[in-house]
Parts: C-alpha cells; structure tokens; sequence
C-alpha cells in the first residue's frame, strides 16, 4: 500500500469480510480526508458495522488492508486505537456506575488526569442534556444510553470518531441535539465517520457520502453530486386558472439556466406544468423569486418534488433504503 497522503486520514484497500458465504463487506476501496464528515449510507445488512468493525481493528478482515491515521489495521491496533473515538451501534456502557463514572473511567483508560476528566465529563454529559442523572446507567432510556455512549467516545478527543448509526432510537428532540453536536465537532478538525440508513441524517450532515450495499460500494460524492448524478430532477408542479398565464410562464422559464427540461400536461380543466430543475430548494426559491409566476392569483395549485437520496439508491439498486 501507497504511504498515506497528508490529507488522506482513513485508506481503504480492497477490504472483505466474509462470514461462510454471507459476503458482509465485499472488498471496499475509500479514502477518507482528515477532518471531513464521510457518510456510509446503506440498508440494514448492507456491512457498515462489519466495516466499522474492522477500522476499529475490533474485527479481522478475511483480506485487504485498511491504514487508520497511518497505521495499518492488521498490525497497528495499539496505536490506531489510541486515536479513535467509536459509538458502536450496540451501546457499550458499564451498567453499574453512574453517567459521570462512565464517562470518567474512559478518560482515565486514556490517561487523562482526574480533575481534567471530571470536568470534561461534566461539560460533556451537560451538552448531551444527561448531566442531572445520578442513579445507574443500566436505568436510564435508550435514548440517554446512547448519548452517553456518545460522551464516552469524545472525552479523550480523539483524532478520528466512528458513529455506527447515533440516533437509532432517539426521539427527534434528542437526534436534532446529536446533529447539532455533530456540526459543532466538525469545527474541531475531527474526522467523523458516521454510519447510517438514515438518508435525510446523511445528507443534512455529510460533505461526502459513500453508499453500500451487498458489501460493495456502489456510490460515493458530495450529496449534491449523487443527486445531480443519481437522482431525479426536482419537480414544481403549477396548475393554473387560465391558458394564458401558462403560456406566460413558458415564455418566462426559457429563461431560466437551471431548468432541465419543461412538460405541458393540460388534462380537463387542469392547466398544468411540470417544470423540472436541478438545485433543490435553493433554486426552488431563485424560481420563483425571479418572476416565473408573475400572479399567485391565477395559480389553482403548486406542489415541490425535491430529489433526495432516496431516488439515488433507487436509481442505483432498484430498490428502497428502507425495504
Ligand atoms: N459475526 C457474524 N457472523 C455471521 N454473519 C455476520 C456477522 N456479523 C455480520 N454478519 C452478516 O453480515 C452482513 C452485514 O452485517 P452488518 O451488521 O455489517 O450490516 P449493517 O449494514 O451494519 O446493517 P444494520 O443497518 O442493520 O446495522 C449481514 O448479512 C449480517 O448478518
Ligand atoms: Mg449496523
């Protein structure tokens, strides 16, 4: 394998696991930038925790190499997990001592002297809304399980952090505070891996996804690239009143440099056009902000199709995500 490139943090060479014949991770290739949010997105048995599994050096590959932080996951574990932060996707939590101790006793793991990680613990347990408890761990909910899990794996800030699937089980209250928590730790230089089949999670929070499935990576790029390459355009649907003003609006959207294509589709009294476009909401807002309907008064009906990650990994495996 190459020397590992300043920028590049996490190298993937041609990695497999196979368990018998169930091919989990089917020689994955990936090259991670220190300090980016990298997405795996992927359905249920796709390999993301095998995967992750093997990064963490928890799980030996059947072949293939990874380098994590420059040291190769076959003969590296001791320095690979000094530098890594993992929230498995079973929480991993002492059941017998309090939030604060779990935190606290991972700190102490890592060397961190007493008073630093008392105080690290409590800023950490309070950003995760957990700081009031005091009773065992094993009575708390999933939910707070999980964000303790969380604070475990930051308290020695590591270089790299892996989250297999963080909000699995979080109300939406505490899987909006997680993702805040997520864009905050990407001011920090910190490489995020996070693992999810959660697209709106992947794509509201990562600068580059990988998606897999079967154990094969069959996809990777910027959101907005899989979209533009993968997805469907975004559709505005407009029925209007009168003819005319469609036919207004048809002179108006020749225009328009982001319009794909436009489709008059006039059934009955319905005067309709579909207009297609690329850009997402942001060009929804240029689209009509730039005149195309000159008077919502002769608009009978208005309906936005965004493209999302889901038309990608339906375009690429004929398939939903969530099958
Ligand atoms: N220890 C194991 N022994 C046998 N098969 C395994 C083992 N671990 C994982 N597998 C199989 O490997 C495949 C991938 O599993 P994995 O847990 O990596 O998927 P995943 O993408 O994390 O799924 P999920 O979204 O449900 O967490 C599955 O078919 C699973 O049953
Ligand atoms: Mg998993």
């Amino acid at each position: 394998m190459s020397m590992t490139n300043n920028s590049v943090i996490i190298e993937i060479k041609d990695l497999k696991k196979h368990f018998k014949e169930v091919k989990a991770v089917d020689g994955v290739s990936l090259k991670i930038k220190k300090g980016e949010l990298f997405s795996i997105l992927g359905p249920n048995g796709a390999g993301k925790t095998t995967l992750v599994r093997m990064l963490t050096t928890v799980l030996t590959p059947t072949s293939g190499d990874a380098r994590v932080n420059g040291h190769s996951i076959l003969k590296g574990k001791k320095e690979i997990v000094k530098a890594i932060g993992v929230c498995p996707q079973n929480i991993t939590i002492y059941e017998v001592l309090r939030a604060e101790e779990n935190v606290e006793f991972v700190a102490g793991m890592h060397g961190i002297p007493r008073k630093e990680a008392k105080d690290k613990a409590k800023k950490l347990l309070e950003d995760f809304g957990i700081a009031g408890r005091k009773d065992w761990s094993k009575h708390f909910s999933g939910g707070m399980q999980r964000r303790l899990n969380l604070a475990m794996a930051l308290v020695f800030d590591p270089q790299i952090l892996f989250l297999d699937e963080p909000t699995a089980g979080l109300d939406p209250q505490a899987r909006r505070l997680v993702w805040d928590f997520i864009r905050d730790l990407k001011n920090r230089e910190i490489t995020i891996i996070l693992m999810t089949h959660d697209m709106v999670e992947a794509d509201s929070l990562s600068e580059r996804i990988a998606i897999i499935d079967n154990g094969k990576i069959i996809a990777q790029g910027t959101p907005t690239e899989l979209k533009e390459k993968y997805g469907s355009d975004n559709v505005l649907e407009v029925s209007f009143i009168e003819q005319e003003d469609l036919d207004l609006v048809k002179v108006n959207i020749e225009k328009i440099p982001f319009v794909a294509n436009w489709k008059e589709v006039s059934r009955k009294e319905r005067k309709t056009l579909l207009i297609s476009f690329q850009g997402g909401l942001k060009n929804l807002v240029k689209l009509l902000q730039q005149g195309l309907i000159e008077n919502i008064d002769e608009v009978e009906n208005m309906k936005f199709r965004q493209n999302s990650l889901e038309d990608v990994f339906l375009n690429l495996t004929g398939r939903r995500l969530r099958d």
